[in-house]
């Protein structure tokens, strides 16, 4: 986790850097720091635990001059937030700062080797190792001190170092986790994430793995792990730094939550061909190479892992593959069988989640094709697959996921459709009809989403509870899973997801006078069965909130309150009920007075295992 910024350039570095933590505080927000090169052989620097404002409220009284600096907003792994645990990490002399985000996995065998050469540690953090290695190797030459100090590190990192001696160098190195550099005019910038530069430039460098950027005034140097100069591709970034920002609403959660309906839009749409046929660019998976498939897994973490699920009950509808999902850090050590007839669809919003990248270099190693859905261009997610379908939700900063996840839903019904038409195992007709189905489903949402003062009311009567439940069948169970996710991340009630008829094995001993159930009733063939189920609870004394397809009187007659939701085919109304839970959750947490985009204890983008 973590975001770091770095500078070079005439503007006040300070102020850039700030800036462009504000755009990362999603990665991790519970310290911040930054150093910066003071010219005169010196380094000035400021850390301080908690919100990015707290470093931003010391900085007002003692402001940090100059053009040449680092930043980084923290997310622990080692030792709480404090702050000196948060980075930047100096050596004793404070002559070199480091910042980091990611993890270095022999990080107590090297703090040991540098505590027997007299080395003193400050921090109980992995990183500040990095910083003493450096200036154990340092004899002049900075970057030469950083190949060296990498070679001894094990796991990941993008690092961003300046030095006393060096005031107008930078150099940044990435290994795993995410780093770009942006170039302007005259000055340069280093971000985990293009939000924290957006602002001052669009042309950005995707670094690799084992690459390393070397600033010196004007000047910028790519190299590889070799040290040879590399040569990459600009990118430039088309969508636009409003795309990034709340745009009126309250919050980022609120906002994404309305942007569904376009994300819907923008990831069917695009791929639609003349003849409504779905053309998926980035797969490049033959028709031959389809048929030979006989088993595929999907691997992912939380919200993702909640859309495979649905992704699974696609798949074997339409394309008649068995598909099995397992949480990414799970899969890696069952030792499961894949061989080259076996597809990994690994889903992550983000790209960077490292459980996920290391459930895809193992199916990789042991010869499966890797496809995945992410919907971050350019992420490490998308690099290590051999297949990619971006979801065009653009960028969720919110905490908890929400467009990516209706999203992910609509790629896995797009997937699961080119599969069947390539297999052979969908007519035409049904084909036709469950597109023009997918393209309703942004103007249904649009109506749902009409109805947000009626949860709000529906919240305001449960918002004191300790507990609630989400129940369903079937489909409506995945459903229920991913909505009691989304309560209990930002709300902080413990809310758990139960199949509907499961319940009476145990767990409905836990419902008491006034227990919130919430029950997801969208599958026809399914409503009787929950019918029962929810006077069971009833009769427990729960108070039962549906969710149910329009026209669905009988539910309204046994619920204490219903949330109506438009009619779509039945395979694809999980895009539609998820979207009154989302407003659930985010009623919920803002009516117990929590902070809705940046939930206690939790990152946005989870680069450690
Ligand atoms: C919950 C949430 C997380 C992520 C999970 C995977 O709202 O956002 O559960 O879904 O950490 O992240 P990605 O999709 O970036 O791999």
């Amino acid at each position: 986790m973590c975001g770091i910024v770095g500078y070079v350039g005439k503007r006040n570095a300070e102020e850039v850097i700030i800036d462009g933590l504000s755009k990362l505080e999603y990665r991790g927000y519970d310290s911040a720091g930054i150093a910066i090169s003071q010219g005169k052989d010196t380094i000035a620097y400021a850390k301080k635990k908690g919100r990015l404002s707290m470093l931003e409220d010391y900085l007002k009284e003692e402001p940090i001059l100059g053009h040449v600096g680092i930043g980084h907003t923290r997310w622990a792994t080692h030792g709480e937030p404090s702050d000196s645990n948060s980075h930047p990490h100096l050596n004793e002399k404070e002559t070199i700062a480091v910042v980091h985000n990611g993890i270095i996995e022999n990080y107590m065998e090297i703090k040991e080797m540098l505590i027997s050469e007299g080395y003193v540690f400050k921090s109980e953090t992995d990183t500040e190792v990095i910083v003493h290695l450096i200036d154990k190797f340092y004899k002049g030459n900075l970057i030469e001190a950083v190949y060296s100090a990498i070679k001894k590190l094990r796991g990941a990192y993008a690092l961003g170092v300046i030095a006393a001696n060096h005031p107008n160098e930078l150099v940044a190195v990435r290994k795993e986790s995410p780093l770009i550099v942006g170039l302007g005019e005259d000055e340069f910038f280093i971000a985990s994430d293009v939000p924290a530069i957006l602002k001052y430039t669009r042309n950005v460098y995707y670094l690799e793995n084992g690459e390393v950027v070397h600033i010196i005034d004007n000047t910028l140097t790519i190299y590889d792990e070799k040290k040879n100069k590399v040569n990459k591709e600009l990118k430039v970034i088309d969508w636009d730094i409003e795309a990034a920002s709340k745009g009126g609403y309250d919050h980022f959660m609120l906002k994404e939550i309305y942007d569904q309906p376009q994300a819907i839009k923008e990831t069917l749409l695009r791929r639609l061909d003349k003849n409504r046929i779905i053309c998926l660019d980035d797969i490049k998976m033959t028709k031959e190479q389809l048929e030979d498939i006989t088993k595929v897994y999907i691997v992912a973490c939380g919200t993702a892992y909640n859309a495979g699920l649905i992704g699974k009950y696609a798949i074997e509808k339409l394309a008649k593959v068995p598909v099995e999902v397992d949480i990414a850090s799970e899969f890696r050590y069952s030792d499961p069988f894949m061989d080259e007839k076996t597809l990994l669809i690994v889903v992550s919003q983000s790209g960077e989640t490292a459980d996920t990248l290391a459930a895809m270099k193992l199916a990789k190693s042991r010869g499966a094709r890797v496809l995945a859905i992410t919907n971050v261009v350019g992420s490490s997610v998308s690099r290590e697959a051999q297949d990619v379908f971006y979801t065009w939700a653009g960028p969720e900063i919110a905490v908890a996921s929400t467009k990516a996840y209706t999203a992910q839903l609509v790629a896995f019904y797009m997937i699961a459709l080119d599969f069947a038409l390539k297999r052979s195992t969908i007519t035409e007709d049904r084909y036709s009809e469950l597109i023009n189905q997918i393209e309703g489903l942004s103007s249904l949402v649009t109506q749902i989403l009409e109805k947000k003062e009626d949860i709000l009311n529906i919240v305001k009567d449960i918002k004191d509870t300790t507990s609630a439940f989400y129940l369903g069948r079937g489909v409506d169970y995945m459903t229920a899973q991913e909505a009691a996710l989304k309560l209990k991340e930002i709300s902080y009630i413990y809310t758990e997801a139960f199949a509907a008829g499961e319940l009476k094995h145990g767990t409905i001993a836990l419902v008491e006078e006034g227990t919130p159930i919430f029950c997801v009733v969208t599958q026809d063939d399914l409503v009787e069965k929950m019918i029962s189920n929810i006077k069971e609870v009833k009769a427990r004394g729960a108070f039962v909130i549906a969710i149910a397809k329009e026209g669905n009187t009988e539910i309204a007659k046994v619920a204490d309150d219903t949330i109506y939701i438009p009619k779509t085919d039945n395979l694809l109304m999980p895009i539609l009920s998820v979207v009154p839970t989302q407003l659930v959750a985010y009623y919920a947490s803002l009516e117990r007075g929590n902070d809705v985009d940046k939930p206690r204890n939790l990152a946005k983008s989870v680069t450690v295992e």
